[in-house]
């Protein structure tokens, strides 16, 4: 069921790929040839560098020097309590990575994915897989197969369903314990571990993640946050208010919320019958601030980089 997928990436092509966060666009992390074709499929600056997705913990500190406490992290998020959880550190010193991937930093985002598609792939492979979000740069991230289809139509897409989770994994600075871009592992959970409290990175003075820039995640159409009340002709998202045609969650679950937040943005669009996007207020705690920070974004109006 693999072959194809693998044979591609042998040969340096890019396969869309499942997580559980989103679809990623995967490709040989120590094949720059690949991962020129991932910043060119996306349309994403060369300077925004990718994460490499790794099968295990010795994948990883092949490519990465682990203190520790990064070792302590990486053994409870990726194995014992599964949550997507990017990790930034040092970059090993003459690895085969390919220097793209990072753009040239001394850093590197790595994360172990916990979708069994996803893992299986990455150690038939045997090798780590550079995988950004499977969109246009600026546009949805996917959470489904159709979502990309529509963007890459001849794209290979190993077909894993709906990705549970539903928003991209949370990156952290494993030197500074800073949240680089909040996502699917909420900060307790990261705080209640670490036993310390974090702070989040939002004005970076040095882009460290796209997710960082003002704009991102954004649909075409324009989208209001915090609504109480929509306009006429704007598609109304609601969260807790039951079940209505644009509910993230009728019960007023985050995680349900979450996992499908952009695939109702891109179902929005696709009805091709509304002028706006207006999006109940989300509680921001727990995945709440990832949802809210990719709503904040998405409603965006200038791609300013901070
Ligand atoms: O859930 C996810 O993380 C998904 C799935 C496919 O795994 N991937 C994803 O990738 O969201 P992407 O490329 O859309 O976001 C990668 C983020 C960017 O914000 C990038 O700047 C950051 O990781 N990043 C990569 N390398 C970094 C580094 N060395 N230091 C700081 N941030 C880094
Ligand atoms: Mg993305």
């Amino acid at each position: 069921m693999m072959r194809p997928y693998l044979e591609a990436l042998s040969k340096g092509e890019i396969v869309a790929m499942p997580t559980e966060t989103v679809y990623g666009l995967a490709g040989d992390a120590t094949q720059t040839s690949a991962v020129e074709k991932i910043y060119r499929l996306k349309g994403r600056p060369s300077f925004n560098p990718l994460i490499v997705h790794v099968s295990d913990i010795a994948m990883a500190a092949s490519y990465a020097v682990f203190s520790e406490t990064a070792f302590d992290v990486v053994r409870y998020f990726w194995i014992e309590n599964p949550l997507p959880l990017t990790l930034v550190l040092p970059l090993k010193k003459d690895t085969s990575l390919s220097p793209l991937v990072t753009a040239g930093l001394t850093t590197v985002a790595i994360r172990r994915p916990s979708h069994p598609l996803a893992l299986s792939l990455i150690e038939q492979h045997g090798k780590p897989l550079a995988a950004p979000s499977a969109n246009l740069s600026n546009t949805l991230s996917p959470t489904h197969p159709q979502m990309i289809r529509k963007q890459f139509p001849d794209l290979l897409i190993l077909d894993g369903g709906s990705c549970a989770i539903g928003v991209e994994s949370t990156i952290l600075d494993a030197q500074s314990f800073e949240v680089l871009r909040p996502g699917g592992c909420t900060q307790e959970d990261l705080e209640i571990f670490l036993k310390k409290r974090l702070s989040i990175c939002t004005h970076p003075d040095v882009i460290r993640a796209p997710g960082q820039m003002s704009r991102h995640y954004a649909p075409t159409l324009p989208l209001r946050i915090n609504v109480e009340q929509p306009y006429e002709n704007e598609a109304f998202v609601t969260f807790g208010k039951g079940k209505i045609p644009f509910s993230l969650s009728p019960s007023g679950n985050l995680l349900e919320a979450a996992a499908c937040l952009f695939s109702t943005l891109w179902a929005i669009e696709e009805r091709g019958e509304f002028q706006g996007i207006a999006v109940m207020p989300i509680p921001y705690e727990g995945l709440g601030v990832a949802i809210n920070d990719r709503l904040r974004r998405a409603a965006a109006q200038e791609k300013i980089i901070k």
